[in-house]
């Protein structure tokens, strides 16, 4: 038996598409064009290409992308500065600060600036912390991604085991409260848990955001089980060359699996497309609407 591949490039040309209709009824009837800055800080290769891609997809979805791209020697007050700047535009409607940044900048003091009704991200404390309350938030987007995958295997996610193996503030986290959210039980599981194998082969629905190459293999699966793989690892390829990998070791897992997201195309598309969807949703807010998308 092999797994069904979940396509997770299809599913993000579909939210995007739907986002993009969205945005075009938004323009069409009150005249607003959703606005997303992305700020990037320095130089990280992969950074460079996460943002010219952000900005790339928001306009292809109509939508206006302000970039602002600031050598690593920023300081720490001129990025704060800027954030005021970018929360006082009426054009503006949602705010990205690409991480990581340099090490003289204390992350979440940054993060923190930024007006949580333009925080597209869904880092500020204040959507966490509406998010941990249940209550409506901006929520991070590739758990948001995760979630969307899920459905697509299963009708309904009520009741079922899901098991996160990471805690981070960016995937981990907000992922167990958005399945919390859906009715499914939840396990966070994490560097210091006992038996991961076991905990893992509980899940009925297995997310592993780790960034540790292939570390899930098919016997850590519960057969028919539903595997979303968050890793995006670059590997040495033992001919020369580099290949991109996830936390699951997919060779192996796809066997056992039910459904599983494949690295790259399964999980990694869903989060510009959800970045998306949240700088809409910020949009409408700002101009009285419901949130919609
Ligand atoms: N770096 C890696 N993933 C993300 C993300 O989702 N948002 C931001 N701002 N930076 C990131």
């Amino acid at each position: 038996m092999s797994a069904r591949i979940i396509d997770g490039k299809a599913e993000a040309a579909k939210l995007r598409a739907r986002v993009a209709e969205e945005a075009a009824a938004l323009k069409r009837d009150h005249g607003i064009v959703p606005g997303l800055a992305v700020v990037l800080v320095g130089d990280n290769p992969a950074s460079e290409v996460y943002v010219r891609n952000k900005a790339a997809q928001t306009r292809e979805a109509g939508m206006n992308s302000f970039e602002f791209r600031l050598p690593a020697e920023t300081t720490e007050a001129a990025l704060l500065a800027l954030v005021a700047d970018l929360n006082a535009r009426a054009d503006v409607h949602g705010i990205l600060v690409q991480l990581p940044l340099p090490a003289h900048i204390a992350a979440d003091k940054v993060l923190d600036a930024i007006a949580p009704d333009k925080d597209v991200d869904g880092f500020h404390p204040m959507n966490a912390g509406l998010l941990a309350t249940g209550r409506a938030a901006l929520a991070p987007c590739t758990p948001l991604g995760c979630v969307i995958l899920a459905k697509t295997v299963h009708e309904r996610l009520r009741g079922l085991n899901v098991v996160v193996v990471g805690r981070s503030t960016i995937v981990g986290r907000p992922a167990a409260q958005l399945f919390l959210k859906e009715d499914c039980t939840v396990t966070i599981a994490h560097s210091a848990t006992k038996d991961l194998p076991a905990v893992c082969r509980s899940a009925d629905i297995l997310v592993v955001a780790v960034g540790r190459p292939l570390m899930v293999k098919g016997d850590w699966v519960k057969p028919g089980a539903t595997v979303l793989d968050v890793g995006i690892n670059r590997v040495e390829k033992p001919e020369g060359g580099t290949r991109l990998v996830g936390d699951v070791d997919f060779e192996s897992a796809k066997s056992v699996a039910g459904a599983i997201t494949p690295v790259p195309g399964g999980v990694g598309p869903m989060t510009i497309a959800c970045l998306l969807a949240n700088t809409l949703t910020c949009a409408r807010m700002a101009s009285g609407l419901a949130a919609a998308a």
